[in-house]
Protein backbone atom coordinates (compact mmCIF):
# COMPACT_ATOMS: atom_id res chain seq x y z
CA UNK A 1 0.00 0.00 0.00
CA UNK A 2 2.84 2.30 1.22
CA UNK A 3 4.37 1.74 -2.10
CA UNK A 4 1.41 1.89 -4.47
CA UNK A 5 0.22 5.25 -2.39
CA UNK A 6 3.46 7.18 -3.07
CA UNK A 7 3.24 6.14 -6.52
CA UNK A 8 0.36 7.91 -7.37
CA UNK A 9 0.77 11.16 -5.07
CA UNK A 10 4.13 11.60 -6.86
CA UNK A 11 2.51 11.66 -10.40
CA UNK A 12 2.83 14.62 -12.54
CA UNK A 13 0.39 16.35 -13.71
CA UNK A 14 -2.25 14.62 -12.06
CA UNK A 15 -1.51 12.81 -8.71
CA UNK A 16 -3.83 9.97 -8.76
CA UNK A 17 -4.65 7.14 -5.74
CA UNK A 18 -5.56 3.40 -6.08
CA UNK A 19 -9.64 3.42 -6.08
CA UNK A 20 -9.54 -0.06 -4.16
CA UNK A 21 -8.51 2.18 -0.94
CA UNK A 22 -11.92 3.53 -0.97
CA UNK A 23 -13.25 0.41 0.45
CA UNK A 24 -13.12 0.46 4.40
CA UNK A 25 -16.01 -0.50 6.58
CA UNK A 26 -17.63 3.58 6.03
CA UNK A 27 -16.59 3.10 2.23
CA UNK A 28 -18.28 -0.72 1.76
CA UNK A 29 -21.45 1.24 3.68
CA UNK A 30 -21.25 4.30 1.23
CA UNK A 31 -21.32 2.65 -1.72
CA UNK A 32 -23.99 0.45 -0.68
CA UNK A 33 -26.02 3.40 -0.09
CA UNK A 34 -24.66 5.00 -4.00
CA UNK A 35 -26.29 1.51 -5.24
CA UNK A 36 -29.74 2.78 -3.51
CA UNK A 37 -29.32 6.42 -4.90
CA UNK A 38 -32.42 7.29 -7.76
CA UNK A 39 -29.55 8.63 -9.67
CA UNK A 40 -27.27 5.20 -9.57
CA UNK A 41 -29.17 3.14 -12.28
CA UNK A 42 -26.03 0.61 -12.43
CA UNK A 43 -26.91 -1.67 -9.41
CA UNK A 44 -30.39 -1.88 -9.85
CA UNK A 45 -30.19 -2.54 -13.47
CA UNK A 46 -28.09 -5.15 -13.11
CA UNK A 47 -30.40 -6.54 -10.37
CA UNK A 48 -33.34 -6.80 -12.72
CA UNK A 49 -31.30 -8.24 -15.37
CA UNK A 50 -29.39 -10.84 -12.95
CA UNK A 51 -31.80 -13.91 -12.46
CA UNK A 52 -32.66 -15.11 -15.73
CA UNK A 53 -28.32 -14.72 -16.76
CA UNK A 54 -27.56 -16.63 -13.67
CA UNK A 55 -29.99 -19.35 -14.93
CA UNK A 56 -29.22 -19.26 -18.49
CA UNK A 57 -24.92 -19.51 -17.58
CA UNK A 58 -25.20 -21.92 -15.31
CA UNK A 59 -27.24 -24.29 -17.59
CA UNK A 60 -24.58 -23.74 -20.24
CA UNK A 61 -21.59 -23.75 -18.13
CA UNK A 62 -22.96 -26.32 -15.07
CA UNK A 63 -20.65 -25.11 -12.65
CA UNK A 64 -19.97 -26.59 -9.22
CA UNK A 65 -17.65 -24.04 -8.29
CA UNK A 66 -18.38 -20.16 -7.70
CA UNK A 67 -15.72 -17.54 -7.59
CA UNK A 68 -17.15 -13.86 -6.93
CA UNK A 69 -14.18 -11.05 -6.85
CA UNK A 70 -14.92 -7.45 -5.45
CA UNK A 71 -17.77 -9.60 -3.41
CA UNK A 72 -17.99 -6.44 -1.68
CA UNK A 73 -20.90 -6.49 1.11
CA UNK A 74 -23.82 -6.96 -1.30
CA UNK A 75 -25.80 -10.18 -1.53
CA UNK A 76 -25.40 -10.72 -5.32
CA UNK A 77 -23.69 -14.13 -4.62
CA UNK A 78 -26.96 -15.53 -3.57
CA UNK A 79 -28.70 -15.22 -7.00
CA UNK A 80 -25.71 -17.17 -8.38
CA UNK A 81 -25.56 -19.75 -5.81
CA UNK A 82 -29.51 -19.85 -5.78
CA UNK A 83 -29.20 -20.67 -9.65
CA UNK A 84 -26.47 -23.45 -9.12
CA UNK A 85 -28.38 -24.58 -6.36
CA UNK A 86 -31.90 -24.94 -8.29
CA UNK A 87 -29.47 -26.68 -10.97
CA UNK A 88 -28.54 -29.31 -8.63
CA UNK A 89 -24.36 -28.39 -9.33
CA UNK A 90 -23.68 -25.87 -6.28
CA UNK A 91 -20.31 -27.51 -4.18
CA UNK A 92 -18.14 -24.66 -3.40
CA UNK A 93 -18.19 -20.84 -3.33
CA UNK A 94 -14.88 -19.02 -3.39
CA UNK A 95 -15.20 -14.68 -2.28
CA UNK A 96 -12.03 -12.26 -3.07
CA UNK A 97 -11.91 -8.94 -2.12
CA UNK A 98 -9.23 -6.31 -0.98
CA UNK A 99 -11.82 -5.83 2.34
CA UNK A 100 -11.43 -7.87 4.81
CA UNK A 101 -14.09 -6.61 6.55
CA UNK A 102 -16.37 -7.23 3.78
CA UNK A 103 -15.25 -10.97 3.27
CA UNK A 104 -15.48 -11.84 7.22
CA UNK A 105 -18.77 -10.42 6.97
CA UNK A 106 -20.18 -11.75 3.73
CA UNK A 107 -18.39 -15.42 4.67
CA UNK A 108 -20.40 -15.85 8.21
CA UNK A 109 -23.62 -14.59 6.20
CA UNK A 110 -22.86 -17.35 3.66
CA UNK A 111 -21.77 -20.02 6.42
CA UNK A 112 -24.89 -18.99 8.58
CA UNK A 113 -27.64 -19.15 5.39
CA UNK A 114 -25.97 -22.28 3.98
CA UNK A 115 -23.78 -24.51 6.12
CA UNK A 116 -23.83 -27.30 3.40
CA UNK A 117 -21.98 -25.10 1.16
CA UNK A 118 -17.96 -25.07 1.24
CA UNK A 119 -17.29 -21.53 1.06
CA UNK A 120 -13.82 -19.66 1.76
CA UNK A 121 -12.71 -15.81 1.39
CA UNK A 122 -9.18 -14.68 -0.28
CA UNK A 123 -8.28 -11.40 1.46
CA UNK A 124 -6.47 -9.72 -1.90
CA UNK A 125 -6.40 -7.58 -5.00
CA UNK A 126 -8.35 -9.13 -7.90
CA UNK A 127 -5.48 -7.60 -10.48
CA UNK A 128 -2.56 -9.60 -8.71
CA UNK A 129 -3.94 -11.87 -6.37
CA UNK A 130 -6.15 -14.22 -8.72
CA UNK A 131 -3.66 -17.42 -8.30
CA UNK A 132 -4.36 -16.98 -4.26
CA UNK A 133 -7.86 -18.58 -5.14
CA UNK A 134 -5.84 -21.67 -5.99
CA UNK A 135 -6.59 -24.18 -8.94
CA UNK A 136 -10.22 -25.70 -9.37
CA UNK A 137 -12.52 -26.63 -12.17
CA UNK A 138 -15.96 -26.40 -13.31
CA UNK A 139 -15.61 -23.01 -12.45
CA UNK A 140 -17.74 -19.46 -12.63
CA UNK A 141 -15.92 -16.47 -11.70
CA UNK A 142 -18.59 -13.57 -11.49
CA UNK A 143 -17.47 -10.04 -11.65
CA UNK A 144 -20.12 -8.17 -11.15
CA UNK A 145 -21.49 -4.51 -10.96
CA UNK A 146 -19.21 -2.92 -13.46
CA UNK A 147 -16.46 -2.97 -10.97
CA UNK A 148 -14.41 -3.89 -14.34
CA UNK A 149 -14.67 -0.16 -15.22
CA UNK A 150 -12.61 0.59 -12.42
CA UNK A 151 -9.47 -1.45 -13.98
CA UNK A 152 -7.33 1.04 -15.81
CA UNK A 153 -7.86 -0.06 -19.99
CA UNK A 154 -4.56 -0.92 -20.64
CA UNK A 155 -4.47 -3.63 -17.57
CA UNK A 156 -7.48 -5.26 -18.92
CA UNK A 157 -6.39 -7.57 -21.22
CA UNK A 158 -3.68 -8.84 -18.26
CA UNK A 159 -6.81 -9.31 -15.67
CA UNK A 160 -8.46 -11.19 -18.57
CA UNK A 161 -5.53 -13.62 -19.04
CA UNK A 162 -5.02 -14.06 -15.21
CA UNK A 163 -8.64 -14.87 -14.65
CA UNK A 164 -8.57 -17.76 -17.81
CA UNK A 165 -5.47 -19.08 -16.28
CA UNK A 166 -7.73 -20.11 -13.04
CA UNK A 167 -10.59 -21.77 -15.38
CA UNK A 168 -10.80 -25.26 -17.08
CA UNK A 169 -11.66 -25.05 -21.12
CA UNK A 170 -15.26 -24.85 -21.06
CA UNK A 171 -15.61 -22.51 -17.54
CA UNK A 172 -16.58 -18.95 -17.88
CA UNK A 173 -16.60 -15.91 -16.06
CA UNK A 174 -19.83 -13.40 -15.48
CA UNK A 175 -18.71 -9.53 -15.89
CA UNK A 176 -21.09 -6.79 -15.45
CA UNK A 177 -20.30 -3.74 -17.37
CA UNK A 178 -21.89 -0.16 -17.58
CA UNK A 179 -22.31 1.39 -21.02
CA UNK A 180 -21.39 4.35 -23.09
CA UNK A 181 -24.63 6.09 -22.53
CA UNK A 182 -25.58 10.10 -22.78
CA UNK A 183 -23.30 12.35 -20.88
CA UNK A 184 -25.61 13.80 -18.43
CA UNK A 185 -27.04 10.34 -17.62
CA UNK A 186 -23.73 9.11 -16.88
CA UNK A 187 -22.45 12.00 -15.31
CA UNK A 188 -25.81 12.18 -12.60
CA UNK A 189 -24.85 8.71 -11.61
CA UNK A 190 -21.38 9.95 -10.13
CA UNK A 191 -23.18 13.26 -8.78
CA UNK A 192 -26.50 12.67 -6.82
CA UNK A 193 -28.30 15.45 -5.26
CA UNK A 194 -27.68 14.27 -1.41
CA UNK A 195 -24.09 14.05 -1.93
CA UNK A 196 -23.23 10.74 -0.86
CA UNK A 197 -20.72 10.38 -3.48
CA UNK A 198 -18.66 12.85 -2.60
CA UNK A 199 -19.10 11.65 0.85
CA UNK A 200 -17.57 8.13 -0.39
CA UNK A 201 -15.13 10.19 -2.93
CA UNK A 202 -13.61 12.06 0.62
CA UNK A 203 -13.75 8.65 2.36
CA UNK A 204 -10.38 7.55 0.64
CA UNK A 205 -8.62 10.63 2.42
CA UNK A 206 -9.63 9.08 5.57
CA UNK A 207 -8.55 5.81 4.92
CA UNK A 208 -5.07 7.25 4.25
CA UNK A 209 -5.34 9.27 7.59
CA UNK A 210 -6.11 5.90 9.51
CA UNK A 211 -3.93 3.62 7.40
CA UNK A 212 -0.62 5.50 6.43
CA UNK A 213 -1.12 8.48 8.99
CA UNK A 214 -1.28 11.24 6.60
CA UNK A 215 -2.73 14.26 7.92
CA UNK A 216 -5.65 15.35 4.72
CA UNK A 217 -8.29 17.45 6.12
CA UNK A 218 -11.12 16.15 3.97
CA UNK A 219 -13.51 18.62 4.45
CA UNK A 220 -10.74 20.79 2.66
CA UNK A 221 -11.82 19.35 -0.76
CA UNK A 222 -14.37 19.12 -3.44
CA UNK A 223 -15.67 16.18 -5.17
CA UNK A 224 -15.32 16.13 -9.11
CA UNK A 225 -16.46 13.65 -11.29
CA UNK A 226 -16.99 14.22 -14.95
CA UNK A 227 -17.24 12.16 -18.44
CA UNK A 228 -14.35 12.32 -20.73
CA UNK A 229 -15.50 10.58 -24.05
CA UNK A 230 -12.57 10.23 -25.11
CA UNK A 231 -11.77 7.35 -22.51
CA UNK A 232 -15.28 6.59 -22.42
CA UNK A 233 -14.51 6.66 -18.54
CA UNK A 234 -16.44 8.71 -15.95
CA UNK A 235 -13.19 10.49 -13.81
CA UNK A 236 -13.94 10.97 -9.96
CA UNK A 237 -11.20 13.53 -9.03
CA UNK A 238 -10.67 15.76 -5.52
CA UNK A 239 -10.08 19.51 -5.81
CA UNK A 240 -8.34 21.42 -3.07
CA UNK A 241 -10.56 24.33 -1.92
CA UNK A 242 -7.13 25.93 -1.14
CA UNK A 243 -3.39 25.33 -1.09
CA UNK A 244 -2.50 22.43 1.33
CA UNK A 245 0.32 20.87 2.04
CA UNK A 246 -0.21 16.90 3.09
CA UNK A 247 2.28 14.70 5.09
CA UNK A 248 1.64 10.59 4.52
CA UNK A 249 4.53 9.09 6.95
CA UNK A 250 3.28 6.01 5.81
CA UNK A 251 4.17 5.92 2.75
CA UNK A 252 7.27 8.41 3.22
CA UNK A 253 6.07 11.11 1.05
CA UNK A 254 4.31 14.79 1.39
CA UNK A 255 1.94 16.50 -1.07
CA UNK A 256 1.69 19.91 -1.86
CA UNK A 257 -1.72 21.23 -3.95
CA UNK A 258 -2.12 24.78 -4.97
CA UNK A 259 -5.50 26.07 -4.28
CA UNK A 260 -7.71 24.16 -7.21
CA UNK A 261 -5.16 21.37 -7.63
CA UNK A 262 -7.05 17.92 -7.79
CA UNK A 263 -6.04 14.17 -7.00
CA UNK A 264 -7.61 11.20 -9.17
CA UNK A 265 -9.36 8.62 -7.10
CA UNK A 266 -11.53 7.04 -9.72
CA UNK A 267 -11.80 5.89 -13.21
CA UNK A 268 -15.42 4.06 -14.41
CA UNK A 269 -15.01 2.91 -18.07
CA UNK A 270 -18.23 2.52 -19.71
CA UNK A 271 -17.94 -0.33 -22.52
CA UNK A 272 -20.01 -1.07 -25.62
CA UNK A 273 -19.84 -4.65 -27.10
CA UNK A 274 -17.00 -3.82 -29.43
CA UNK A 275 -14.56 -2.50 -26.73
CA UNK A 276 -15.24 -5.94 -24.66
CA UNK A 277 -14.25 -7.81 -27.68
CA UNK A 278 -11.26 -6.10 -28.22
CA UNK A 279 -10.10 -6.12 -24.63
CA UNK A 280 -11.02 -10.03 -25.11
CA UNK A 281 -8.47 -10.34 -28.05
CA UNK A 282 -5.51 -12.77 -26.98
CA UNK A 283 -6.56 -13.23 -23.43
CA UNK A 284 -8.41 -17.16 -23.83
CA UNK A 285 -11.72 -16.11 -23.08
CA UNK A 286 -14.48 -15.62 -25.55
CA UNK A 287 -17.12 -13.62 -25.73
CA UNK A 288 -20.21 -15.79 -25.87
CA UNK A 289 -23.42 -14.16 -24.21
CA UNK A 290 -24.09 -10.80 -24.21
CA UNK A 291 -27.51 -9.15 -22.41
CA UNK A 292 -28.52 -6.29 -21.46
CA UNK A 293 -31.95 -3.82 -20.26
CA UNK A 294 -34.33 -2.28 -22.43
CA UNK A 295 -33.03 0.73 -22.43
CA UNK A 296 -29.16 -0.65 -22.86
CA UNK A 297 -27.77 1.03 -19.88
CA UNK A 298 -26.19 -2.26 -18.59
CA UNK A 299 -24.53 -5.40 -19.79
CA UNK A 300 -24.28 -9.01 -18.36
CA UNK A 301 -21.52 -10.49 -20.43
CA UNK A 302 -20.74 -14.55 -20.25
CA UNK A 303 -17.09 -15.22 -21.37
CA UNK A 304 -15.81 -18.50 -21.95
CA UNK A 305 -13.02 -19.85 -21.27
CA UNK A 306 -11.23 -21.71 -24.91
CA UNK A 307 -10.17 -24.50 -25.61
CA UNK A 308 -12.80 -27.57 -25.43
CA UNK A 309 -15.23 -27.61 -28.72
N1 LIG B 1 -19.77 -6.66 -6.36
C1 LIG B 1 -20.49 -5.67 -5.56
C2 LIG B 1 -19.59 -4.62 -4.95
C3 LIG B 1 -18.99 -3.63 -5.92
S1 LIG B 1 -18.05 -2.41 -5.05
C4 LIG B 1 -21.58 -5.08 -6.42
O1 LIG B 1 -21.67 -5.49 -7.57
O2 LIG B 1 -22.34 -4.24 -5.96
C5 LIG B 1 -16.45 -2.88 -5.53
C6 LIG B 1 -15.88 -3.97 -4.63
O3 LIG B 1 -14.63 -4.37 -5.20
C7 LIG B 1 -15.59 -3.49 -3.21
O4 LIG B 1 -16.04 -4.45 -2.29
C8 LIG B 1 -14.08 -3.34 -3.16
O5 LIG B 1 -13.54 -3.60 -1.88
C9 LIG B 1 -13.63 -4.34 -4.20
N2 LIG B 1 -12.38 -3.97 -4.88
C10 LIG B 1 -12.10 -2.80 -5.49
N3 LIG B 1 -10.88 -2.86 -6.07
C11 LIG B 1 -10.40 -4.11 -5.79
C12 LIG B 1 -9.19 -4.78 -6.11
N4 LIG B 1 -8.24 -4.19 -6.85
N5 LIG B 1 -9.05 -6.06 -5.70
C13 LIG B 1 -10.01 -6.68 -4.95
N6 LIG B 1 -11.17 -6.09 -4.61
C14 LIG B 1 -11.35 -4.82 -5.02
C1 LIG C 1 -17.60 -0.21 -7.71
N1 LIG C 1 -17.68 0.63 -8.90
C2 LIG C 1 -18.18 -0.12 -10.05
C3 LIG C 1 -18.38 1.90 -8.72
C4 LIG C 1 -18.43 2.68 -10.06
O1 LIG C 1 -19.52 3.08 -10.43
O2 LIG C 1 -17.39 2.81 -10.71
C5 LIG C 1 -17.74 2.76 -7.66
C6 LIG C 1 -18.38 4.11 -7.56
N2 LIG C 1 -17.75 5.25 -7.68
C7 LIG C 1 -18.59 6.25 -7.55
N3 LIG C 1 -19.80 5.75 -7.39
C8 LIG C 1 -19.68 4.42 -7.35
Amino acid sequence: MADEVRAGLEARPLPFLPSKYFYDERGGALFDEITRLPEYYLTRTEEALLPAVAREAVARVRPRNLVELGSGVGGKVRVLLDAMEEAGTLESCTLLDISESAIANSLSQLRSERPRLKASGVVGDFLTDLRAVGPGESRLIAFLGSTIGNIHPQDVPAFFRSAAAILAPGDAVLVGLDLVKDRARLEAAYNDARGVTAEFNRNILQVMNARLGADFDPAAFDHVAFYDPDHAWIEMRLRARRALDVRVPGAATALSLPAGGEIRTEISCKYTRAALEAALSGTGLMLNEWRTDPESLFALALLRRLGRS
